[in-house]
């Protein structure tokens, strides 16, 4: 698996992301940094944005990246900029005035003969200016940060993609639509075809599995063809635009994508943008992006996480819902999918507290989230080596999915929501890890934990020791010692539905 290793230590990304335009302003920033380190955050991905950093064209002002250095700093919080330069949302609002106005250099993606708001990746003066004030970016970033590692991350660029329609239909675009596939993503699909994206996969092979031909000939006539030709555009973009900055300094940077699920037309979703359906075609244009990433609002959380968790694709999830569902959802992103960061959307949401319903319900949400957080962070050194040898299950459990099954240490283990004297929690969440042979950690709330031997004649597995405690400084603090209703008179380890908490248990074979 892979880890983000920061000053030579693994490092689990705690984060959320600020609102779009809080970064633009250092003084509407200044309060605000306290309080995400309050709640437990140790990293804040933070908008940067191309107007911003080159007004004029050639001429940098990087202020407003040195102010927020500064800022974050000062509370002992990482940075993972957003380049929102050519493309946020789709949409081209973020590129400095003088591109906006210069349509003869940078035009615009057609749509029935009519340009639209969207600037077309199909522009290679586009492309060279978008990486020439990445590159500056990216420069000044090792010039001032290379020593601190404040910044852990660039995103390139956000959820790019054609909105409106499945592709660009400008003159230049129709041309390489009609050209033949490049070879480039041709061998690729050759060379990848057994781990390809299934659904690419059956795409190209209902077509004949052709190893050349126009777009149409290899991948049919429809709204799917159109957007693998758009993914190839717009990765073909942003990984030069991302190897532009790697060779100014070279830390890891990801694309995100706006999901598109089930039937969903390209067109209502940013058609080319890194879904897991054009993961491949996104691999096959470059490598300086070391991941692509989902904006995971959807319900089927897991799903979404197994399909970008590839063995070329570590799992880092840049945009999420807080609350409830993002307190638990983070268990299992850590905990079964070795996600490299967690970051709710709108992380400063009613920072700026009154006593409004509003500002309370973004308060309780913010206090969800910081209990999990705050234990993960305990848990740190252990969660990364377990991440490391596989020794780390996470969960999330409701009434339509009470129960979790796995094997850890040779034993089974079965997770299912807590109950006790006829009360069952409503839900329940996260993680168990193997520290050494019969003794485990575990961390979350209201679910119940049970051990069978894999082979049931052999003997049967009882609760030697249940402790509650947490960890200082990285040293284990006992504390309560747990038996009689506490785990069920030694019939399970449970843990209650209270608040997100850490226990051990041993067990042992009778
Ligand atoms: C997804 C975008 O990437 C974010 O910048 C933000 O606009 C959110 N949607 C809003 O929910």
């Amino acid at each position: 698996m892979t880890q983000l290793i920061v000053d030579h230590r693994p490092f689990l990304m705690l984060a959320g992301e600020l609102h779009n335009s809080s970064s633009s302003s250092l003084e509407y920033m200044k309060p605000e940094w306290r309080e995400l380190a309050k709640m437990g955050l140790n990293t804040v991905l933070t908008p940067i944005s191309w107007e911003l950093v080159e007004p004029t064209e050639g001429k940098y002002d990087f202020s407003l990246v040195d102010g927020l250095l500064a800022q974050a700093r000062e509370q002992h919080l990482h940075i993972v900029f957003l380049w929102l330069a050519a493309w946020k949302n789709g949409m081209s609002g973020y590129p400095p005035v003088w591109v906006k106005e210069d349509l003869r250099r940078f035009p615009r993606a057609m749509e029935d003969g009519n340009p639209t708001p969207i600037l077309s990746s199909f522009s290679p003066a586009l492309r060279e200016e978008d990486s020439r004030a990445f590159n500056a970016l990216m420069e000044h970033i090792r010039i001032v940060d290379a020593q601190d590692h404040t910044v852990l991350m660039m995103q390139v660029e956000n959820e790019v993609g054609v909105l409106g329609a499945s592709r660009d239909h400008s003159q230049v675009a129709d041309q390489a639509f009609a050209s033949h596939v490049p070879t480039e993503l041709m061998r690729y699909l050759v060379d990848h075809r057994e781990s390809l994206n299934q659904e690419l996969r059956v795409l190209w092979e209902l077509n004949g599995a052709k190893s050349e031909g126009t777009w149409t000939e290899v991948f049919g006539d429809s709204a799917r063809a159109d957007e693998i030709f758009m993914a190839w555009q717009y990765a073909r973009y942003v990984q030069a635009v991302a190897a532009a900055g790697k060779r100014a300094y070279a830390i890891p940077m990801y694309a995100n994508a706006w999901l598109g699920g089930g039937d969903t037309p390209p067109g209502n979703y940013p058609s080319g943008g890194p879904q897991p359906r054009v993961l491949d075609v996104w691999k096959a244009a470059g490598t300086a992006l070391d991941m692509q990433s989902p904006d995971l609002y959807a319900a089927d959380f897991g799903d979404w996480c197994s399909r970008y968790n590839r063995p070329d694709n570590p799992l880092f999830i840049p945009e999420t819902n807080s609350g409830s569902a993002g307190a638990a959802n983070v268990f299992y992103a850590v905990g079964e999918q070795s996600a490299l960061g967690f970051s709710p959307f709108g992380i400063d949401s009613g920072l700026r507290g009154d006593d409004s319903p509003n500002a309370q319900i973004a308060a309780r949400s913010r206090a969800e989230l910081g209990s999990s957080y705050e234990i993960l962070a305990e848990l740190m050194p252990e969660l990364a080596s377990a991440q490391v040898q596989g020794k780390v299950h996470g969960f999330v459990l409701d009434k339509g999915h009470p129960a979790a099954d796995f094997v850890l240490d040779g034993v089974s283990v079965h997770i299912r929501l807590d109950e006790i004297f006829g009360h069952q929690a409503e839900n329940g969440y996260g993680l168990i890890l193997e520290e050494q042979l019969n003794t485990f950690l575990g961390a979350g709330k209201g679910f119940r934990v049970s051990f069978t031997p894999r082979d049931s004649d052999v003997s049967r597995i009882g609760l030697a020791s249940v402790v509650e405690g947490h960890f200082e400084l990285g040293v284990w603090v006992a504390g309560r010692h747990l038996n009689g209703d506490e785990d069920d008179q030694g019939n399970a380890w449970r843990f209650d539905q209270r608040q997100v908490h850490i226990e051990r248990a041993t067990i042992y074979h009778y």
